[in-house]
C-alpha cells in the first residue's frame, strides 16, 4: 500500500524537521536519482539547497547545457561548473580503463570539494543513494558511486566529512520514478538511459581527446535521436555510442578513407546485472549508420555490438 504522494508528504515533513535552517549541498547528475532527491529537498527547504552540476566534459552533447535549463525551469538553487579543460587535461596521455575511472572519480571529488566550500556554512551532504546502491555497496559501479567508491583516495575532502542526507534510500529505482512523476518531473529526466558516471570517458576506447569526445558526441547524439524518432528510446533499458581506436580502409567518393570505427550498443536489462542485446530493426540500423558516416567527419565505419552480458559487460571498458 506504498504511495508515492504519501511518501512525498511524510519526506519532505521529516527533512524539513531534519534540517531547519541548515544548508545542504548536493551534486546533480542528471541522472533520475540525483534529479528526485534534488527536487525532494527543494520542496523542503528551498534555497538552502545548493546543487552543483559539473560538466566534465564526458557528457552527451548539449547535455550539460539542456540539464542545466531544466533544472533552472524547476526553480533549484543550482550552479553548473564548468570543469571540461581540467578533467581532459587530467585525462591525457592516460590509455587504462580503471586508471580513467581514477582520475574521472578524484578530479570530480576535488571540483566538488572546491565549490562546496564557497557556500558558506554548509552543513549537510545530500546524495540520491537508492535501496539498491546500500545493498550492493560492495561494487564499486552505480548512480551515485562517483562519491562513494572513491573514500580511499588521499584524505577525505572536507565535503564528505558533513552529515549525510539521503531521502531516497529506502525505495527501489521504480518507485523513485513514481516520486519523480508526483513531484512533476518530466520523463525528459525521469524517463532516460543509465548513464555511467565516468560518461564518455569510458565509451572512448584508450586515450580520451577534445576531438574524440566531439566526434562520439556527434555520433550518439544521431543514435539517440534516431531511436528517439523511430519510438525504440523507451524500449531500449540503455544504448550508447563507443568510439574505437581503430582505423579501417573505405571509400568516399573518388577518395579512399582510413578512418575511426564507431561502435553502437543497445541492450535489454531489468538491473543492468545482466543484459541481452537489443534486436533493433534493420532499417533502423542502416538509417543510423548511414547518417554518422555521412555527417561525422572521422568515422567511415559503424558496426553493431551484439554481445549479451554475461559474458561482455554492457560497457566496453
Ligand atoms: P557494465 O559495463 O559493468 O555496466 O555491464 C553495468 C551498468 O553500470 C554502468 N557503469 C557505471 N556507472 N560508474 C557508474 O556510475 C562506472 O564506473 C560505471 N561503469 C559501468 C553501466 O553504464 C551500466 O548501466
Amino acid at each position: 500500500d506504498w504511495t508515492s504522494s504519501a511518501f512525498v508528504e511524510t519526506t519532505i515533513a521529516e527533512l524539513k524537521e531534519t534540517l531547519g535552517n541548515d544548508k545542504v549541498v548536493l551534486a546533480l547528475s542528471g541522472g533520475v536519482d540525483s534529479s528526485v532527491a534534488a527536487v525532494l529537498l527543494h520542496k523542503a527547504i528551498g534555497t538552502n539547497l545548493h546543487c552543483i552540476f559539473v560538466d566534465n566534459g564526458l557528457l552527451r552533447k548539449n547535455e550539460f547545457e539542456n540539464v542545466l535549463e531544466q533544472y533552472k525551469d524547476f526553480g533549484l538553487n543550482i550552479k553548473g561548473v564548468d570543469a571540461k579543460a581540467k578533467f581532459l587535461g587530467e585525462l591525457a596521455g592516460v590509455e587504462d580503463p580503471e586508471q580513467k575511472r581514477k582520475i574521472i572519480g578524484r578530479v570530480f571529488i576535488e571540483v566538488f570539494d572546491e565549490e562546496s566550500h564557497l557556500i558558506q556554512d554548509v552543513k549537510w551532504l545530500a546524495q540520491g543513494t537508492i535501496y539498491p546502491d546500500i545493498i550492493e555497496s560492495v561494487s564499486v559501479k552505480g548512480p551515485s558511486a562517483t562519491i562513494k567508491s572513491h573514500h580511499n583516495v588521499g584524505g577525505l575532502p572536507d565535503f564528505m566529512k558533513l552529515k549525510v542526507v539521503e531521502p531516497l534510500k529506502t525505495l527501489f529505482k521504480d518507485e523513485v520514478r513514481r516520486v519523480g512523476t508526483a513531484l512533476g518531473l518530466e520523463s525528459f529526466i525521469l524517463g532516460r538511459h543509465p548513464f555511467p558516471g565516468p560518461g564518455l570517458g569510458i565509451r572512448i576506447i584508450g586515450e580520451v581527446t577534445a576531438e574524440k569526445v566531439a566526434i562520439l558526441q556527434d555520433a550518439d547524439k544521431i543514435y539517440i535521436d534516431n531511436l528517439k524518432e523511430a519510438g525504440l528510446y523507451d524500449q531500449v533499458w540503455q544504448a550508447g555510442a563507443i568510439f574505437l581506436p581503430v582505423r579501417s580502409v573505405g571509400v568516399m567518393g573518388d577518395e579512399r578513407t582510413y578512418e575511426n570505427v564507431i561502435a553502437l550498443r543497445a541492450v535489454e536489462s531489468l538491473d543492468g546485472m545482466t543484459a541481452d542485446w537489443c534486436h533493433l530493426p534493420y532499417p533502423v540500423l542502416a538509417k543510423i549508420s548511414n547518417e554518422i558516416i555521412n555527417k561525422v567527419k572521422g568515422i567511415n565505419r559503424v558496426v553493431y555490438d551484439i554481445s549479451s552480458k554475461p559474458p561482455a559487460t554492457i560497457e566496453w571498458e
